[in-house]
């Protein structure tokens, strides 16, 4: 075992360790048993109802049962009814899975109620399932974010009901498609088992036949079993009541009509409809589960509990006269309870349940990239308002908390999770809710950053904050001749960054530190194009920055009326361009990408990189009338058209920055870029508008086509985590019929995807969320930007045609794409590293004016650890608990087969490096020593004492 050590200390106060522990929450209770027969086939019915944060109405429309028009659905009523009707019978039971309305509804409840609605959790009456703030969507989330909303939830169910309100199950039956890493971080959590409702219908099918709608998943290929694994069920009919038995009052089912006095008597029609359906359900073990209930059911809970009463009382009463069948009020975690007794030996699972398929021609693989905008904004959210705000919280201390924030900020990104949120599927209202939940949470944060800030620096100047910079808007730097600029870094480690900033003024006037390269560049065609009169600078200031862990720069600008001239532009195509590890060619007929080559390793790739658009089928052709929409990908046609087969091209070469700026079409331009000392090659996209005027949805790709020779097989991260293995028209656990050459072959890429063979390994790390896939050998391509004039007939019922009033004619999106060379197998560390960076960006804030008046030129600076963390351990979250705890989780990110070097265990000590009397009253110190293994997170609570 290699061992570093290294001490983590805030500058500014003492830590005393409380507690080591990941889950954050005791063990096992008992639960309250089920009433099973051994020698019957035992019924679970499982009353519940599924209710979206957010989708065809927003959280709070349905919270409220606003906007019925759109849809029926009141969440307010469901949770009032449910309560109302199982104090009726206490036989009766009900799972309840979404916390962030369950928290809405508590909130306002009198303490009479809240003690009524204890003791039904107590009695295990009522039970919450799954538990997070919302049910996450698995295709797009990335994972810090998923840990965030599930801790949110968690932790406001265990302080309102102690142990009894502790999720035993998780619960996911709606996402469309299911991430191993989901699974690994619900066994890592403490879950017992998992279930839900949707995977490709070949797969279930095929686990029907083979009986294994039960397995064991695997979910980890790093931590040691049985750390990640998890007991997975499918559920047999969706989250569904079997057809026949839906008796909510959305639904048109007979009722029991059981007084034989009456005409319509049908006890004996239900009675044997209903053990048709029991006994054709085939399972490894006398107890099966129906699911009792839908989307936003029980809104009238009195319909539903009256009949599924009778119905139990009915079947049941059959065994009097020898029948084998008992049904009864059940939950999940009674169900799994008694799965586990059987004592059974489950199919093993390793790989994942993407992409999901409900028919040959419906593959729901359009989400994995469906609204670009929506998923690059709550990715940078995630970074500046989840991570940095939370830091710096904890790093100024009480100072950070005057002035008007609260948990809005956490809430807006919770809600954000849910699976039609990030996952592009709900109606443009509904998305422009998302976004402006956001917003108003970064303006809460501002307030805090710009205090902690103030803290940290001791200056009082007032912070600015340019959240357009991606398009070279920044009214400050475009108008002020001297301002300062903070760098805040989030990562425990030191990184330089690039930093450009849309000026007017040439050249800085003063030499920038000699460590300090700073270059000043012309403002491109394309970005003056996106921007659209939103800012006028003609220039960018380029230059590198440097910022220590958990800490932050600042350097101060001033800059020159009449400079010398920017950087001139060269309207050829270019040979070359190259720093001091990468060199890439250009093919000088077509301006495109010709090769690229790692100079440190000496490797060299052919590498041609174009745009394409696939035509998104409209639902009129003869094997299926399937359309694309905001879930299901459906191409035309597998060739895309290519956008153009030439680039026209300029070239800016500098010392800090090199670009090739091509240009391929009004709505597809890039910029290649490659700067000083880094060792990533830079694609800098914009798609958009999408034309529409030909009445033909377009699906944006850009395709990376290599001389690596991949054998059809790529690899894709899991929600930002671990890497997975995907072969073109391959399942791992059964044979697949394949019927949708492309999106048949797309897969959900969160942050980074690679192709490899021998001696080379291509990756790509992107900034948000996307589709892509490898359709041929030495290719991979991923999906940009989707507009579509059809919708899909999943329910959200509007055409993925995104406009806004910035945009009338279409979004303009723009994004990044980073690309690496690298040596296999040990090529982890540079990708690693560089996702990384793309995650957790660093912060850029401003100040207008001198920042001393007595220095021209000055770089100041603060770092929240003693030291740096090695670049194995990321520091994943470090948030303010509550008045006096800090919440702290570090993670081993590396992958146990990935790097020689980082794949090795690693141990942090967290013990402050001056010796005090509050710390010698611990006699064994080894609390302080953390040992990471590979993939493996752990979370401490730490009391932070004032020095
Ligand atoms: C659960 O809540 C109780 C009561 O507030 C608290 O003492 C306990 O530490 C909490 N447990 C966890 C794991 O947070
Ligand atoms: C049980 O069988 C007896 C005799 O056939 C019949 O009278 C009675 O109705 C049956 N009970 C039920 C619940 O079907
Ligand atoms: C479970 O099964 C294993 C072998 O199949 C057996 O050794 C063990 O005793 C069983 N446990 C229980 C509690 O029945
Ligand atoms: C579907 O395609 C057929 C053949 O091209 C065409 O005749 C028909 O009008 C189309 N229908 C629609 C609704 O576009
Ligand atoms: C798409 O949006 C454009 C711009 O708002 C509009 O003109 C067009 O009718 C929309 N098309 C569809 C099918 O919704
Ligand atoms: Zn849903």
């Amino acid at each position: 075992m290699r061992t570093s050590s290294t001490s983590l200390l805030y500058l500014l106060y003492f830590i005393r360790l409380l507690k080591i522990d990941f889950p954050a929450v005791e063990p096992s209770t008992t639960l309250p048993l089920s009433n099973g027969h051994t020698n019957m086939l035992n019924v679970h019915l499982v009353p519940h109802t599924h209710d979206d944060v957010g989708w065809l109405k927003t959280v709070d429309q349905y919270y409220y049962g606003d906007r019925n028009d759109i849809q029926h659905a009141g969440v307010q009523y469901i949770l009032d009814s449910v309560v109302d009707q199982l104090l009726k019978n206490p036989d009766r039971r009900f799972i309840y899975v979404e916390t962030a309305f369950f928290y809405r509804w508590w909130k306002r409840q009198s303490p009479s109620m809240q003690q009524t609605v204890r003791q039904l959790v107590d009695e295990g009456r009522l039970e919450f399932v799954n538990g997070g703030w919302c049910m996450s969507d698995e295709a797009t989330t990335h994972y810090s974010a998923v840990i965030d909303q599930m801790t949110m939830g968690l932790r406001f169910l265990n302080e309102t009901f102690g142990a009894c309100g502790r999720p035993r199950v998780a619960w996911h039956i709606d996402p469309f498609g299911h991430a191993r890493e989901h699974a690994s971080m619900f066994a890592q959590m403490g879950y017992d088992g998992f279930f839900f409702g949707r995977l490709d219908y070949q797969d279930r099918t095929h686990r029907m036949v083979q009986l294994e709608q039960e397995l064991l998943w695997r979910a980890s290929d790093s931590l040691p079993p049985p750390t990640a694994d998890l007991f997975t069920g499918i559920l047999p009919n969706g989250y569904n009541p079997p057809e026949g038995f839906c008796w909510d009052q959305s639904c048109d089912d007979p009722p029991i009509r059981d007084d034989p006095d009456l005409e319509d008597y049908n006890v004996n029609d239900v009675v044997s409809r209903f053990l048709g359906i029991a006994k054709a359900q085939v399972r490894r073990t006398n107890h099966i589960i129906m699911t009792m209930g839908s989307d936003f059911q029980y809104e009238n809970a009195n319909l539903w509990y009256k009949n599924l009463d009778k119905l139990i009382l009915y079947v049941n009463a059959l065994q009097a006269n020898g029948s084998k069948v008992n049904v009864l009020y059940s939950t999940p975690s009674c169900y799994l309870q008694e799965l586990h007794r059987a004592n059974l030996t489950w199919a093993l699972k390793t790989d994942d349940f993407f992409p999901y398929a409900d028919s040959d021609h419906d593959f729901w693989t359009g989400y994995f990239t469906s609204r670009p905008a929506l998923k690059r904004y709550e990715r940078i959210s995630n970074s500046n308002l989840q991570v940095t705000c939370n830091q710096l919280e904890v790093l100024a201390g009480p100072a950070s908390r005057t002035g008007p924030f609260g948990e809005g900020e956490k809430k807006a990104m919770a809600v954000a999770q849910h699976h039609d949120a990030v996952s592009g599927t709900e109606k443009q209202h509904v998305a422009n809710d998302y976004a402006r939940r956001l917003a108003n949470g970064w303006q809460r944060c501002q307030v805090l950053v710009s205090n902690s800030l103030a803290a940290l620096s001791a200056s009082s100047a007032k912070r600015i904050y340019c959240d357009n910079l991606n398009i070279s808007v920044c009214p400050l730097t475009e108008s002020s001749r001297k301002f300062a600029v903070t760098v805040y870094n989030p990562l425990a480690r030191p990184v330089s960054w690039a930093v450009r900033l849309p000026v007017n003024g040439s050249n800085p006037d003063d030499p920038f530190p000699t460590m300090c390269l700073v270059q000043v560049v012309p403002v491109s065609a394309a970005t003056r194009g996106v921007r659209r009169n939103r800012g006028f600078a003609v220039n960018e200031l380029v230059f590198q920055v440097q910022a220590p862990p958990l800490g932050y720069s600042t350097y101060s600008v001033s800059l020159l009326q009449n400079g010398p001239p920017p950087a001139s532009m060269k309207p050829r195509h270019p040979a070359a361009i190259q720093n001091e590890y990468l060199r890439v060619t250009f093919d000088p007929d077509t301006g495109l990408l010709s090769s690229l080559a790692n100079l440190e390793t000496k490797q060299s790739i052919k590498l041609t990189q174009n745009f394409y658009w696939y035509n998104a089928s409209d639902g009129n052709n003869t094997e299926s009338n399937q359309p694309s929409g905001a879930y299901i990908f459906r191409p035309n046609s597998s060739t895309p058209f290519i956008i153009s087969q030439t680039a026209k091209t300029e070239t800016v070469q500098t010392s800090v920055v090199q670009e090739v700026r091509q240009w391929f079409s009004p709505w597809v331009s890039q910029v290649v870029r490659l700067y000083a000392g880094s060792r990533a090659l830079e694609l800098e996209w914009t798609v958009g508008p999408l034309p529409i005027d030909d009445s033909l949805g377009k699906e944006v790709i850009t395709r990376l086509d290599t001389s690596i020779q991949t054998a059809e097989v790529f690899y894709t991260d899991s929600n930002g985590r671990e890497v997975l293995r995907r072969k073109k028209d391959f399942r791992p656990t059964w044979t697949l019929k394949q019927s949708e050459p492309i999106a048949g072959n797309y897969y959900p890429i969160n942050s980074r995807a690679f192709i490899k063979d021998d001696a080379d390994q291509l990756t790509v790390v992107t900034d948000r969320s996307q589709g892509g896939g490898s359709i041929h050998n030495g290719s991979l391509e991923i999906m940009l930007h989707r507009r579509l004039l059809y919708d899909d007939v999943r329910g959200v019922a509007e055409p993925l045609n995104e406009t806004s009033h910035i945009f009338p004619d279409g979004l303009v999106v723009r994004g990044r794409l980073l690309l690496s060379l690298e040596r296999p197998p040990v090529a982890a560390d540079t990708h690693r590293l560089i996702a990384q960076e793309m995650v957790l960006q660093p912060l850029l804030t401003f100040t207008d004016g001198d920042l001393n008046p007595n220095t021209r030129l000055e770089v100041r600076g603060f770092s929240g650890l003693q030291a740096a963390l090695p670049p194995a351990v990321h520091l994943l979250t470090l948030t303010q608990w509550d008045q006096d705890l800090v919440l702290l989780r570090l993670e081993h990110q590396f992958q146990s087969w990935e790097s020689k070097v980082s794949s090795q265990p690693v141990t942090v000590s967290l013990q402050v490096r001056d010796e005090t009397p509050v710390l010698k009253t611990f006699q064994d110190i080894s609390p302080w020593e953390v040992t990471l293994r590979p993939m493996e997170i752990r979370t401490f609570l730490l009391r932070v004492v004032l020095r």
